[in-house]
């Protein structure tokens, strides 16, 4: 084993991968948030940047593999730190003695797992169309897709906007202390930054489910339509 490999199986090695794969999900999190935003510009607005990515398969593909890569990765680390912490205990996390060990700190997988549960129910919504295929985009306009069109349709459900506004309450709870976490892992911590670090997870946590619980709100509301 050479000393990259070794480095990133070590436990200080891992934390550094959570903590890069995690910044990564993160700010995919906020520039998804920021494209959906558009909504509130028009439905042609949304439309319009939609189209950009499928006008350009390649680019999608390859943004599409690197975030499922990510995910993996994050993943695939999380569970192993949950291995070597269960192994190690009752030696702690480090993570749950410097930061204050609140209640999203301590339950990470299990919001990780929702987390998990509800990117697998999006995608069978909005990218393959099973979970609602009456609205789905290229059901409503087969040649381009509208994909503004399906997310109106699809969050007038009661139901549904619900489950979508349940699952933000999951990602919340995670970004509140991942948010913060990564920063730590990195070593930023410490150093006069104590501030900063603390406040990047609640700051980011709050403004992520503020704008996307807002849209299926006003959409169920009937501001949209
Ligand atoms: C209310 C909140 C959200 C809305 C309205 C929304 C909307 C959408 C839409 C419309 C698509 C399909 C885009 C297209 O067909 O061109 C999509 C795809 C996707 N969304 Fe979301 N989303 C939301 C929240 C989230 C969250 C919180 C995550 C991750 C934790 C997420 C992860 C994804 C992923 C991974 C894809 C697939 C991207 C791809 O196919 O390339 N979404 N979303």
């Amino acid at each position: 084993m050479n000393r990259l490999s070794r480095l990133f199986l070590s436990s200080v090695g891992s934390k550094y991968v959570m903590a890069l794969t995690g910044l990564g999900l993160m700010m995919f999190v906020i520039v998804h948030m920021s494209g959906n935003l558009l909504i509130y510009f028009g439905k042609d607005a949304l439309n319009a940047y939609a189209h950009n990515f499928t006008e350009h398969p390649v680019l999608l593909w390859s943004a599409r593999g690197g975030l499922l890569a990510i995910f993996l990765i994050h993943l695939l680390f999380a569970l192993r730190t949950e291995r070597d912490n269960e192994s190690a205990r009752p030696i702690r996390y480090v993570y749950e003695d410097t930061i204050q060990a609140s209640w999203a700190s301590r339950h990470m997988m299990l919001t990780g797992v929702v987390i998990l549960l509800f990117v697998i129910y999006h995608l069978l919504h909005f990218t393959f169309g099973i979970v609602d295929p009456d609205d789905f985009k290229y059901a409503i306009e087969p040649k381009e897709g509208d994909v503004a069109g399906m997310v109106i349709a699809g969050f007038q459900q009661p139901l549904i906007a619900a489950s979508y506004i349940l699952a933000q309450v999951f990602l919340g709870l995670h970004l509140w202390h991942g948010g913060s976490s990564w920063l730590q892992h990195l070593g930023l911590n410490g150093r006069g930054y104590d501030t900063v670090v603390n406040y990047v997870g609640p700051v980011v946590a709050a403004v992520v489910v503020a704008g996307n619980c807002s849209i299926p709100l006003v959409i169920l509301m009937r501001w949209i339509y």
